[in-house]
């Protein structure tokens, strides 16, 4: 399975990924942490390693904000909300990954990234897992200093075909504006201008940390330190989830 192929996540459920080898005992990620720790480059690592898909909202939001279809007045909205930095309305959210829930049953597995972001979605991520008789192997926790976080955010570009995402210092394309995988151009977000970043970081404290203890007391959560390499953190996030599967 190759990156390209979310395509029934990032389009709708009207879409058809390539066959998907089933894997005996595929990893169901959830990868939490504040935004722009690294939780989408970390989610490509992981795919490449464990096969399994990555699954993000936002990357659904950004795809909805791009279409040339015309937007129903929720999605629509829902692109205002991002733009913004803020949090997108919980039905509406809600709505995207109902629709979606064929991709938890991948053969492959799944990383869910960038949601759940509050405790209403958590509850009903929780509901729907056991409704479709399946169970989360781990929630990653990234942390990592709000100092950082904002170097990471206002340093990142993003590719506008593929979603491959570098960093101008830290992880830079090998051409400027040029996406090593496809070629495709590169782009500030909208949502990583200082403005918005400072209302996403509110935004996480207030509705997204809580999951913290949410995921404790389900036994279902894994801290990893976010400082150093991608390739670094990523060794630590495997070695860690290895662990927990001998455990
Ligand atoms: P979303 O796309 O989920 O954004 P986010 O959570 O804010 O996370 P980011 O994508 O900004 O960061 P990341 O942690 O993935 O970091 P990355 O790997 O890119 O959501 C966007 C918006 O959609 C939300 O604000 C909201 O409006 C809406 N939305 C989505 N889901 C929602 C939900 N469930 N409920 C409500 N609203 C929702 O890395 C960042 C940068 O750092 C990159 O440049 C990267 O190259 C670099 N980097 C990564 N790792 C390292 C490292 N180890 N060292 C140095 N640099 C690094």
């Amino acid at each position: 399975m190759t990156t390209h192929e979310r395509e029934q996540w990032l389009q709708g459920p009207g879409a058809q990924c390539g066959p998907v080898a089933a894997l005996q005992n595929p990893y169901r990620l959830v990868l939490l942490g504040a935004p722009g720790v690294g939780k989408g480059t970390q989610a490509e690592l992981l795919h490449q390693k464990l096969h399994a898909c990555h699954l993000s909202t936002g990357d659904v939001f950004r795809a909805a904000a791009k279409s040339l279809h015309e937007l129903s007045p929720a999605m629509q909205a829902a692109t205002e909300y991002m733009r913004r930095g803020e949090l997108v309305p919980d039905s509406t959210v809600w709505e995207v990954v109902r629709e979606r829930r064929g991709c938890l049953h991948c053969g492959a597995g799944f990383i869910l990234d960038g949601f759940p972001r509050t405790l209403g979605q958590a509850e009903s991520l929780k509901q729907l897992l056991e409704e479709e008789d399946l169970s989360l192997t781990a929630v990653v926790n990234y942390e990592l200093a709000e100092a950082e976080i904002i170097a990471r955010l206002s340093g990142r570009r993003t590719c506008e075909k593929c979603k491959a995402v570098f960093h101008v210092t830290e992880r830079p394309s090998k051409t400027a504006y040029v996406c090593d995988r496809c070629g495709g151009q590169l782009f500030l977000r909208e949502d990583d201008r200082p403005e918005s970043i400072k209302i996403r970081l509110e935004a996480y404290k207030h509705s997204t940390a809580p999951l913290i203890a949410f995921y404790q007391r389900l036994g279902l959560l894994m801290p990893i330190a976010a400082m150093g390499l991608p390739e670094q953190i990523f060794e630590k996030t495997v070695l860690a989830l290895y662990a927990r599967r001998v455990a």
